[in-house]
Protein backbone atom coordinates (compact mmCIF):
# COMPACT_ATOMS: atom_id res chain seq x y z
CA UNK A 1 0.00 0.00 0.00
CA UNK A 2 0.94 3.58 -0.97
CA UNK A 3 0.48 5.69 2.24
CA UNK A 4 0.00 9.53 1.62
CA UNK A 5 2.66 12.09 2.55
CA UNK A 6 1.63 15.87 3.48
CA UNK A 7 2.70 18.21 1.01
CA UNK A 8 5.94 19.96 2.15
CA UNK A 9 5.55 22.95 0.38
CA UNK A 10 3.56 25.57 1.46
CA UNK A 11 4.61 25.14 5.15
CA UNK A 12 3.81 27.51 7.79
CA UNK A 13 6.25 29.99 8.79
CA UNK A 14 8.79 28.20 11.42
CA UNK A 15 8.55 28.97 15.18
CA UNK A 16 11.59 29.54 17.14
CA UNK A 17 12.44 26.15 18.55
CA UNK A 18 13.13 25.20 14.58
CA UNK A 19 16.61 26.41 14.22
CA UNK A 20 19.43 27.03 12.18
CA UNK A 21 21.00 26.64 8.95
CA UNK A 22 21.51 23.40 7.48
CA UNK A 23 24.18 24.42 5.18
CA UNK A 24 27.69 25.53 6.57
CA UNK A 25 27.54 28.65 4.71
CA UNK A 26 28.53 30.62 7.75
CA UNK A 27 31.55 28.22 8.04
CA UNK A 28 33.82 30.86 6.85
CA UNK A 29 32.02 33.86 9.26
CA UNK A 30 30.41 34.75 12.10
CA UNK A 31 28.73 32.22 13.97
CA UNK A 32 30.67 29.46 12.17
CA UNK A 33 29.90 26.81 14.65
CA UNK A 34 26.02 26.81 14.68
CA UNK A 35 26.32 24.19 12.03
CA UNK A 36 29.74 22.99 11.99
CA UNK A 37 30.61 19.34 11.24
CA UNK A 38 33.46 18.76 13.60
CA UNK A 39 35.67 15.56 13.37
CA UNK A 40 36.76 13.94 16.53
CA UNK A 41 40.42 12.78 16.39
CA UNK A 42 41.24 10.18 19.20
CA UNK A 43 44.81 11.11 18.76
CA UNK A 44 45.99 7.77 19.90
CA UNK A 45 43.64 5.76 17.83
CA UNK A 46 44.23 7.71 14.51
CA UNK A 47 47.13 7.56 13.02
CA UNK A 48 51.14 6.67 13.69
CA UNK A 49 53.98 8.61 12.06
CA UNK A 50 56.55 7.06 13.75
CA UNK A 51 56.12 2.95 13.88
CA UNK A 52 55.21 2.97 18.04
CA UNK A 53 51.78 1.56 17.56
CA UNK A 54 50.32 4.27 19.27
CA UNK A 55 48.51 7.41 16.55
CA UNK A 56 50.60 10.47 17.75
CA UNK A 57 49.91 14.62 16.01
CA UNK A 58 52.39 14.09 13.09
CA UNK A 59 50.31 11.01 12.59
CA UNK A 60 46.99 13.30 12.31
CA UNK A 61 48.43 16.13 10.93
CA UNK A 62 49.77 13.58 7.61
CA UNK A 63 45.76 12.46 7.50
CA UNK A 64 44.38 15.76 7.56
CA UNK A 65 43.51 15.70 3.58
CA UNK A 66 41.14 12.82 4.53
CA UNK A 67 39.49 15.14 6.28
CA UNK A 68 38.95 18.20 4.79
CA UNK A 69 38.01 15.98 1.68
CA UNK A 70 35.50 13.94 3.80
CA UNK A 71 34.10 18.13 3.87
CA UNK A 72 34.07 18.35 8.17
CA UNK A 73 34.57 22.01 9.10
CA UNK A 74 36.65 21.22 12.45
CA UNK A 75 38.75 18.50 14.14
CA UNK A 76 38.72 18.39 17.71
CA UNK A 77 41.59 16.49 19.41
CA UNK A 78 41.71 14.54 22.56
CA UNK A 79 44.18 15.47 25.49
CA UNK A 80 47.95 14.84 23.92
CA UNK A 81 49.41 16.79 26.82
CA UNK A 82 52.13 15.63 29.27
CA UNK A 83 50.41 12.58 31.09
CA UNK A 84 50.85 8.88 33.20
CA UNK A 85 47.75 7.77 30.40
CA UNK A 86 46.22 6.46 33.78
CA UNK A 87 43.21 7.26 31.45
CA UNK A 88 44.12 8.05 27.83
CA UNK A 89 45.42 10.98 28.80
CA UNK A 90 42.44 12.54 30.45
CA UNK A 91 44.85 12.80 33.48
CA UNK A 92 46.83 15.64 32.68
CA UNK A 93 50.51 16.25 34.54
CA UNK A 94 51.28 19.44 32.67
CA UNK A 95 48.84 21.38 30.40
CA UNK A 96 51.30 23.17 28.38
CA UNK A 97 53.29 20.15 27.11
CA UNK A 98 52.71 17.44 24.75
CA UNK A 99 53.34 13.99 26.15
CA UNK A 100 56.42 12.71 23.84
CA UNK A 101 54.21 9.57 22.93
CA UNK A 102 52.17 12.00 20.92
CA UNK A 103 54.92 14.78 19.48
CA UNK A 104 56.17 17.73 20.77
CA UNK A 105 54.66 21.20 20.85
CA UNK A 106 56.62 22.20 17.51
CA UNK A 107 53.88 19.35 16.12
CA UNK A 108 51.03 20.63 17.43
CA UNK A 109 51.97 24.50 16.46
CA UNK A 110 52.64 22.22 12.88
CA UNK A 111 49.17 20.57 12.67
CA UNK A 112 47.26 23.60 13.54
CA UNK A 113 48.64 25.58 10.97
CA UNK A 114 48.33 22.91 8.59
CA UNK A 115 44.60 22.56 9.69
CA UNK A 116 44.00 26.02 8.75
CA UNK A 117 45.60 25.81 5.70
CA UNK A 118 43.38 23.18 4.52
CA UNK A 119 40.16 25.45 5.64
CA UNK A 120 39.70 23.39 9.14
CA UNK A 121 39.50 24.46 12.75
CA UNK A 122 41.34 23.10 15.42
CA UNK A 123 39.55 22.17 18.73
CA UNK A 124 41.26 20.98 21.43
CA UNK A 125 40.69 19.23 25.03
CA UNK A 126 40.83 20.80 28.26
CA UNK A 127 40.78 18.74 31.53
CA UNK A 128 39.67 20.92 34.64
CA UNK A 129 37.37 18.72 36.98
CA UNK A 130 40.73 16.10 37.99
CA UNK A 131 44.80 16.49 37.05
CA UNK A 132 46.90 13.35 36.80
CA UNK A 133 47.73 12.36 40.56
CA UNK A 134 51.33 12.94 39.16
CA UNK A 135 50.74 16.79 38.73
CA UNK A 136 53.28 18.85 40.57
CA UNK A 137 50.56 20.71 42.08
CA UNK A 138 49.05 17.11 43.44
CA UNK A 139 52.74 16.05 44.54
CA UNK A 140 52.79 19.11 46.67
CA UNK A 141 49.81 17.76 48.34
CA UNK A 142 51.14 14.53 49.26
CA UNK A 143 53.91 15.78 50.51
CA UNK A 144 52.50 19.05 52.45
CA UNK A 145 49.41 17.76 55.47
CA UNK A 146 48.88 20.89 55.92
CA UNK A 147 44.97 21.39 54.66
CA UNK A 148 45.43 25.06 54.02
CA UNK A 149 48.62 24.55 51.86
CA UNK A 150 48.94 23.04 48.93
CA UNK A 151 46.11 20.37 49.79
CA UNK A 152 43.78 23.60 49.13
CA UNK A 153 43.77 23.20 45.50
CA UNK A 154 42.03 19.92 46.11
CA UNK A 155 39.47 18.48 48.04
CA UNK A 156 41.02 16.79 51.32
CA UNK A 157 38.89 15.61 53.56
CA UNK A 158 39.87 13.75 57.02
CA UNK A 159 38.00 10.41 57.57
CA UNK A 160 35.18 9.30 59.31
CA UNK A 161 35.05 6.31 61.64
CA UNK A 162 37.36 6.23 64.93
CA UNK A 163 40.94 6.53 63.27
CA UNK A 164 39.44 8.16 60.44
CA UNK A 165 39.20 4.88 58.52
CA UNK A 166 35.85 5.56 56.31
CA UNK A 167 35.86 7.59 53.49
CA UNK A 168 34.15 11.20 54.44
CA UNK A 169 31.21 10.63 52.32
CA UNK A 170 29.45 7.82 50.30
CA UNK A 171 30.21 9.19 46.90
CA UNK A 172 31.26 6.65 44.01
CA UNK A 173 33.93 6.96 41.37
CA UNK A 174 32.38 7.14 37.84
CA UNK A 175 34.52 4.61 37.16
CA UNK A 176 33.00 2.21 39.97
CA UNK A 177 34.44 1.93 43.74
CA UNK A 178 34.73 4.82 45.97
CA UNK A 179 35.46 8.48 44.83
CA UNK A 180 37.74 8.83 47.93
CA UNK A 181 41.77 7.58 48.43
CA UNK A 182 43.26 7.72 51.26
CA UNK A 183 46.90 9.38 51.83
CA UNK A 184 49.77 7.43 53.80
CA UNK A 185 49.23 10.52 56.39
CA UNK A 186 45.62 9.42 56.83
CA UNK A 187 43.48 11.92 55.20
CA UNK A 188 41.53 11.37 52.03
CA UNK A 189 41.22 13.15 48.92
CA UNK A 190 38.29 13.30 46.28
CA UNK A 191 38.46 11.82 42.49
CA UNK A 192 35.25 11.03 40.84
CA UNK A 193 36.85 9.15 38.44
CA UNK A 194 40.44 7.04 39.07
CA UNK A 195 42.41 7.54 42.04
CA UNK A 196 45.53 9.43 39.63
CA UNK A 197 42.60 11.90 38.71
CA UNK A 198 42.55 14.30 41.93
CA UNK A 199 39.59 16.54 41.66
CA UNK A 200 40.67 20.33 41.61
CA UNK A 201 38.98 22.61 44.36
CA UNK A 202 37.49 25.57 42.79
CA UNK A 203 36.63 27.62 45.22
CA UNK A 204 40.61 28.16 45.08
CA UNK A 205 41.30 31.36 43.13
CA UNK A 206 44.90 29.69 42.21
CA UNK A 207 43.08 27.40 39.96
CA UNK A 208 40.94 29.61 38.07
CA UNK A 209 44.17 31.35 37.25
CA UNK A 210 45.86 28.57 36.73
CA UNK A 211 42.92 27.72 33.45
CA UNK A 212 42.68 30.89 32.44
CA UNK A 213 46.65 31.11 31.49
CA UNK A 214 46.20 27.29 30.06
CA UNK A 215 43.50 28.63 27.60
CA UNK A 216 45.36 31.79 26.76
CA UNK A 217 48.55 29.55 26.11
CA UNK A 218 46.53 27.28 23.47
CA UNK A 219 44.48 29.87 22.41
CA UNK A 220 48.17 32.01 21.33
CA UNK A 221 48.53 28.90 19.51
CA UNK A 222 46.09 29.18 17.34
CA UNK A 223 43.30 27.00 18.71
CA UNK A 224 39.70 27.78 17.76
CA UNK A 225 38.31 26.67 20.75
CA UNK A 226 38.15 24.05 23.78
CA UNK A 227 35.99 20.90 24.28
CA UNK A 228 35.69 21.25 27.95
CA UNK A 229 36.18 17.98 30.00
CA UNK A 230 33.81 17.04 32.46
CA UNK A 231 32.27 21.23 32.21
CA UNK A 232 29.25 20.08 34.75
CA UNK A 233 31.73 18.77 37.44
CA UNK A 234 34.14 21.24 39.06
CA UNK A 235 31.09 22.30 41.68
CA UNK A 236 30.52 20.20 44.28
CA UNK A 237 27.23 20.98 46.86
CA UNK A 238 28.43 23.17 49.87
CA UNK A 239 29.14 20.26 52.57
CA UNK A 240 29.50 17.31 49.61
CA UNK A 241 26.30 15.79 51.66
CA UNK A 242 26.31 11.94 51.44
CA UNK A 243 23.77 10.30 48.12
CA UNK A 244 22.11 7.94 50.55
CA UNK A 245 23.04 5.20 48.19
CA UNK A 246 24.89 3.09 45.92
CA UNK A 247 24.93 2.37 42.02
CA UNK A 248 25.48 6.39 41.35
CA UNK A 249 27.21 6.44 38.11
CA UNK A 250 23.59 4.60 36.69
CA UNK A 251 22.15 7.92 37.54
CA UNK A 252 24.33 10.30 35.29
CA UNK A 253 22.41 12.14 32.85
CA UNK A 254 18.98 11.79 34.35
CA UNK A 255 19.22 12.57 38.24
CA UNK A 256 20.67 15.24 39.95
CA UNK A 257 23.44 14.56 41.68
CA UNK A 258 25.92 16.82 44.35
CA UNK A 259 28.88 16.05 42.68
CA UNK A 260 27.59 17.28 38.87
CA UNK A 261 25.57 19.84 37.57
CA UNK A 262 25.80 22.32 40.49
CA UNK A 263 24.59 25.97 39.30
CA UNK A 264 28.12 27.31 40.60
CA UNK A 265 29.55 26.27 37.31
CA UNK A 266 27.95 28.18 34.93
CA UNK A 267 30.00 31.15 36.69
CA UNK A 268 33.23 29.42 35.33
CA UNK A 269 31.84 29.00 32.07
CA UNK A 270 30.86 32.54 31.93
CA UNK A 271 34.67 33.26 32.85
CA UNK A 272 35.76 31.34 29.81
CA UNK A 273 33.13 32.73 27.92
CA UNK A 274 34.50 36.21 28.26
CA UNK A 275 38.45 34.93 27.87
CA UNK A 276 37.84 33.44 24.67
CA UNK A 277 35.52 36.65 23.57
CA UNK A 278 39.16 38.27 24.05
CA UNK A 279 40.21 36.64 20.89
CA UNK A 280 39.35 37.00 17.71
CA UNK A 281 37.79 34.80 15.36
CA UNK A 282 34.72 33.38 17.35
CA UNK A 283 37.14 30.63 19.28
CA UNK A 284 34.53 28.20 20.98
CA UNK A 285 33.87 26.31 24.03
CA UNK A 286 32.08 23.04 23.64
CA UNK A 287 30.68 21.55 27.43
CA UNK A 288 31.04 17.48 27.56
CA UNK A 289 28.25 18.14 30.29
CA UNK A 290 25.91 15.51 31.52
CA UNK A 291 23.21 17.19 32.88
CA UNK A 292 19.77 15.71 33.83
CA UNK A 293 17.79 17.41 31.66
CA UNK A 294 17.51 19.12 27.84
CA UNK A 295 16.67 22.05 30.00
CA UNK A 296 19.62 22.12 32.36
CA UNK A 297 21.90 21.25 29.48
CA UNK A 298 20.76 24.62 27.68
CA UNK A 299 21.42 26.37 30.79
CA UNK A 300 25.51 25.46 29.98
CA UNK A 301 24.90 27.58 26.46
CA UNK A 302 23.10 30.67 27.31
CA UNK A 303 24.47 33.93 25.02
CA UNK A 304 27.38 34.34 28.03
CA UNK A 305 28.23 30.96 28.05
CA UNK A 306 29.82 27.95 26.03
CA UNK A 307 29.13 27.70 22.53
CA UNK A 308 28.09 23.99 22.33
CA UNK A 309 26.99 21.21 24.77
CA UNK A 310 26.69 17.91 23.48
CA UNK A 311 23.63 16.37 22.64
CA UNK A 312 24.08 13.19 24.74
CA UNK A 313 20.01 12.40 25.23
CA UNK A 314 20.44 11.92 21.30
CA UNK A 315 23.19 9.81 21.56
CA UNK A 316 21.29 7.46 24.40
CA UNK A 317 17.91 7.64 22.55
CA UNK A 318 16.83 3.85 21.12
CA UNK A 319 16.18 3.30 17.58
CA UNK A 320 12.41 4.07 18.12
CA UNK A 321 10.63 6.60 16.45
CA UNK A 322 8.82 8.04 18.81
CA UNK A 323 11.99 8.27 21.20
CA UNK A 324 13.69 9.62 18.54
CA UNK A 325 11.16 12.64 17.35
CA UNK A 326 10.80 13.72 21.41
CA UNK A 327 14.04 14.30 21.77
CA UNK A 328 14.91 15.93 18.89
CA UNK A 329 11.68 18.15 19.49
CA UNK A 330 13.39 18.61 23.69
CA UNK A 331 16.50 19.26 22.52
CA UNK A 332 15.66 21.99 20.03
CA UNK A 333 13.13 23.60 21.85
CA UNK A 334 15.63 23.48 25.00
CA UNK A 335 18.53 25.30 22.71
CA UNK A 336 16.32 27.66 21.02
CA UNK A 337 15.35 29.25 24.39
CA UNK A 338 18.91 30.34 24.67
CA UNK A 339 19.20 31.29 21.42
CA UNK A 340 21.94 28.02 20.90
CA UNK A 341 22.09 25.71 18.30
CA UNK A 342 21.61 22.23 19.13
CA UNK A 343 24.69 19.75 18.91
CA UNK A 344 23.91 16.18 17.76
CA UNK A 345 26.21 12.95 18.44
CA UNK A 346 25.94 9.32 17.58
CA UNK A 347 29.74 8.23 18.76
CA UNK A 348 32.41 9.30 20.75
CA UNK A 349 35.42 7.41 22.51
CA UNK A 350 33.46 6.56 26.01
CA UNK A 351 30.94 4.53 24.59
CA UNK A 352 30.03 1.70 22.13
CA UNK A 353 29.97 2.47 18.50
CA UNK A 354 26.40 2.80 17.35
CA UNK A 355 26.38 -0.04 14.93
CA UNK A 356 26.91 -2.13 17.55
CA UNK A 357 24.32 -0.33 20.31
CA UNK A 358 21.97 -0.04 17.05
CA UNK A 359 21.85 -4.16 17.04
CA UNK A 360 25.32 -4.87 15.40
CA UNK A 361 25.97 -6.70 11.84
CA UNK A 362 24.57 -5.84 8.81
CA UNK A 363 20.97 -4.36 10.83
CA UNK A 364 23.32 -2.49 13.25
CA UNK A 365 25.45 -0.63 9.91
CA UNK A 366 22.09 -0.13 7.66
CA UNK A 367 20.72 1.86 10.84
CA UNK A 368 23.73 3.55 11.44
CA UNK A 369 23.91 4.91 8.11
CA UNK A 370 20.09 6.08 8.32
CA UNK A 371 20.75 7.35 11.81
CA UNK A 372 23.81 9.71 9.83
CA UNK A 373 21.95 11.12 7.55
CA UNK A 374 18.89 11.93 9.68
CA UNK A 375 21.59 13.72 11.90
CA UNK A 376 23.57 15.33 9.19
CA UNK A 377 19.24 16.97 7.97
CA UNK A 378 18.77 18.36 11.49
CA UNK A 379 19.37 22.00 12.43
CA UNK A 380 22.53 22.47 14.20
CA UNK A 381 26.46 21.27 14.69
CA UNK A 382 27.34 17.56 14.22
CA UNK A 383 30.45 15.59 15.61
CA UNK A 384 31.03 12.86 14.08
CA UNK A 385 33.64 10.12 15.77
CA UNK A 386 36.58 9.13 14.12
CA UNK A 387 35.91 5.69 12.14
CA UNK A 388 32.57 6.21 12.23
CA UNK A 389 32.42 7.57 8.35
CA UNK A 390 34.11 4.08 7.91
CA UNK A 391 30.86 2.28 9.62
CA UNK A 392 33.26 0.40 12.25
CA UNK A 393 31.38 -1.33 14.63
CA UNK A 394 32.83 -1.48 18.77
CA UNK A 395 35.33 -4.12 18.88
CA UNK A 396 33.94 -6.69 21.52
CA UNK A 397 36.53 -9.68 21.97
CA UNK A 398 39.40 -7.37 23.32
CA UNK A 399 41.35 -9.79 25.12
CA UNK A 400 41.83 -8.51 29.43
CA UNK A 401 45.75 -8.00 28.26
CA UNK A 402 45.55 -5.13 26.12
CA UNK A 403 42.63 -3.38 27.37
CA UNK A 404 43.51 0.02 29.33
CA UNK A 405 40.39 1.85 30.36
CA UNK A 406 40.63 2.20 33.92
CA UNK A 407 36.96 1.18 33.96
CA UNK A 408 37.48 -1.99 32.48
CA UNK A 409 39.78 -2.41 36.33
CA UNK A 410 37.06 -0.92 38.81
CA UNK A 411 33.97 -3.20 37.31
CA UNK A 412 31.95 -0.72 34.52
CA UNK A 413 31.59 2.69 35.40
CA UNK A 414 28.83 5.64 33.87
CA UNK A 415 30.34 4.39 30.45
CA UNK A 416 31.48 1.37 30.29
CA UNK A 417 34.33 -0.32 28.88
CA UNK A 418 35.44 1.86 26.38
CA UNK A 419 38.60 -0.08 24.42
CA UNK A 420 36.36 -1.29 22.09
CA UNK A 421 35.37 1.87 20.32
CA UNK A 422 39.39 2.87 20.82
CA UNK A 423 40.36 0.51 18.58
CA UNK A 424 42.95 2.14 15.80
CA UNK A 425 41.10 3.20 12.41
CA UNK A 426 42.34 0.92 8.94
CA UNK A 427 43.52 3.38 6.48
CA UNK A 428 44.18 0.76 3.69
CA UNK A 429 43.00 -2.73 2.96
CA UNK A 430 46.71 -4.19 3.68
CA UNK A 431 49.64 -3.59 5.61
CA UNK A 432 50.30 -3.60 9.49
CA UNK A 433 48.03 -2.46 11.12
CA UNK A 434 46.20 -1.37 7.55
CA UNK A 435 47.96 1.85 6.75
CA UNK A 436 47.77 2.78 10.98
CA UNK A 437 51.17 2.80 10.92
CA UNK A 438 54.26 1.14 10.11
CA UNK A 439 54.58 -0.96 12.98
CA UNK A 440 51.47 -2.48 14.99
CA UNK A 441 48.54 -0.84 16.90
CA UNK A 442 48.11 -0.96 20.94
CA UNK A 443 45.01 -1.89 20.47
CA UNK A 444 44.05 -5.25 18.03
CA UNK A 445 42.07 -4.19 14.99
CA UNK A 446 39.57 -7.18 13.53
CA UNK A 447 40.98 -8.85 10.68
CA UNK A 448 37.89 -7.67 8.50
CA UNK A 449 39.08 -3.54 8.91
CA UNK A 450 40.96 -4.00 5.92
CA UNK A 451 37.78 -3.88 3.79
CA UNK A 452 36.61 -0.99 5.81
CA UNK A 453 39.57 0.98 5.27
CA UNK A 454 39.67 4.33 4.03
CA UNK A 455 41.27 3.44 0.76
CA UNK A 456 38.95 0.01 0.23
CA UNK A 457 35.79 2.58 0.46
CA UNK A 458 36.70 5.27 -1.55
CA UNK A 459 35.24 5.50 -4.95
CA UNK A 460 32.80 2.44 -3.90
CA UNK A 461 29.42 4.70 -4.51
CA UNK A 462 27.91 2.03 -2.14
CA UNK A 463 30.68 2.76 0.62
CA UNK A 464 29.58 4.12 4.02
CA UNK A 465 32.57 6.41 3.59
CA UNK A 466 31.22 7.72 0.12
CA UNK A 467 27.39 7.90 2.04
CA UNK A 468 29.42 10.49 4.48
CA UNK A 469 31.44 12.33 1.83
CA UNK A 470 28.22 13.24 -0.37
CA UNK A 471 26.24 13.94 2.35
CA UNK A 472 28.49 16.47 3.89
CA UNK A 473 28.59 18.23 0.24
CA UNK A 474 25.29 17.89 -0.10
CA UNK A 475 24.53 19.79 3.48
CA UNK A 476 26.87 22.41 2.24
CA UNK A 477 24.96 23.25 -0.43
CA UNK A 478 21.46 22.87 1.26
CA UNK A 479 19.63 26.14 2.16
CA UNK A 480 18.98 25.20 5.79
CA UNK A 481 16.88 26.35 7.51
CA UNK A 482 13.75 25.90 9.97
CA UNK A 483 12.35 22.21 10.81
CA UNK A 484 9.35 20.41 10.75
CA UNK A 485 7.95 17.34 10.85
CA UNK A 486 5.78 16.36 8.34
CA UNK A 487 2.66 13.51 9.10
CA UNK A 488 3.86 9.79 7.74
CA UNK A 489 2.96 5.99 8.18
CA UNK A 490 3.81 4.42 11.50
CA UNK A 491 7.37 3.82 11.70
CA UNK A 492 8.40 6.92 9.53
CA UNK A 493 9.83 10.16 10.56
CA UNK A 494 9.44 13.02 7.84
CA UNK A 495 11.17 16.38 8.41
CA UNK A 496 10.92 19.24 6.30
CA UNK A 497 13.50 22.12 5.79
CA UNK A 498 13.65 24.67 3.55
CA UNK A 499 13.99 23.00 -0.09
CA UNK A 500 14.40 18.97 1.60
CA UNK A 501 12.68 16.38 3.19
CA UNK A 502 13.95 13.99 4.98
CA UNK A 503 12.85 10.19 5.60
CA UNK A 504 13.55 7.86 7.96
CA UNK A 505 12.12 4.00 7.76
CA UNK A 506 12.90 2.67 11.42
CA UNK A 507 10.76 -0.38 10.30
CA UNK A 508 11.81 -3.71 9.73
CA UNK A 509 9.59 -3.13 6.39
CA UNK A 510 9.72 -1.51 3.20
CA UNK A 511 7.30 1.52 3.30
CA UNK A 512 5.82 2.79 -0.58
CA UNK A 513 4.68 6.37 -0.70
CA UNK A 514 4.00 9.06 -3.40
CA UNK A 515 7.54 10.41 -4.33
CA UNK A 516 8.02 13.14 -2.02
CA UNK A 517 10.59 14.68 -4.29
CA UNK A 518 13.80 14.59 -6.17
CA UNK A 519 16.22 12.35 -4.80
CA UNK A 520 19.20 13.29 -3.60
CA UNK A 521 21.13 10.15 -1.44
CA UNK A 522 19.90 7.57 0.70
CA UNK A 523 21.48 5.71 2.92
CA UNK A 524 20.07 2.30 1.14
CA UNK A 525 19.08 1.51 -2.45
CA UNK A 526 15.66 3.03 -3.48
CA UNK A 527 13.36 1.97 -5.64
CA UNK A 528 11.44 4.52 -7.46
CA UNK A 529 8.13 2.67 -9.35
CA UNK A 530 5.93 5.04 -10.98
CA UNK A 531 5.40 8.01 -8.73
CA UNK A 532 6.44 6.27 -5.64
CA UNK A 533 9.02 5.61 -3.30
CA UNK A 534 9.74 2.34 -1.27
CA UNK A 535 11.78 3.38 1.25
CA UNK A 536 13.27 0.47 2.57
CA UNK A 537 13.70 -1.30 6.47
CA UNK A 538 15.99 1.17 8.46
CA UNK A 539 17.08 3.52 5.66
CA UNK A 540 17.04 7.13 5.70
CA UNK A 541 16.97 9.61 2.26
CA UNK A 542 16.79 13.22 1.57
CA UNK A 543 14.80 14.56 -1.14
CA UNK A 544 14.84 18.00 -3.04
CA UNK A 545 11.59 19.42 -3.36
C1 LIG B 1 35.14 12.35 29.87
C2 LIG B 1 36.13 11.82 28.87
O1 LIG B 1 35.54 11.81 27.61
C3 LIG B 1 36.50 10.45 29.35
O2 LIG B 1 37.24 9.74 28.39
C4 LIG B 1 37.25 10.59 30.65
O3 LIG B 1 37.52 9.29 31.17
C5 LIG B 1 36.44 11.36 31.68
N1 LIG B 1 35.81 12.52 31.13
C6 LIG B 1 37.32 11.80 32.82
O4 LIG B 1 38.23 12.79 32.40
Amino acid sequence: MTHELAPAVGLPAPTAAEGQSLASSSSEGRDWWRDAVIYQVYVRSFADSDGDGIGDLRGATERLPHLAELGVDAVWLTPFYASPQADGGYDVADYRAVDPLFGDLADADDLVRTAHELGLRVIVDVVPNHTSDQHPWFLAALADPDPEGARRRYHFRPGKGAQGELPPNDWESVFGGPAWTRTPDGAWYLHLFAPEQPDLNWDDQEVHEEFDSVLRFWLDLGVDGFRIDVAHGMVKAAGMPDIGHGEQASLIGSQTLPFFDQDGVHEIHRGWRRLLDSYPGERIGVAEAWAPSAERLALYVRPDELHQAFNFQFLRCPWEPAAMRSVIDESLAATASVGAPTTWVLSNHDVVRHPTRYGGGAQGLRRARAAALLMLALPGSTYIYQGEELGLPEVTDLPSEVRQDPAFFRAAGQDGFRDGCRVPIPWTAKGPSYGFGEGGSWLPQPAEWGALSVAAQTGDPLSTLELYRSALALRRQLPGGPMRWLPGPDGLLVLARNGLVCTLNTTASTVELPTPGRLLISSDAMDQPGDTARIPADSCAWWAI
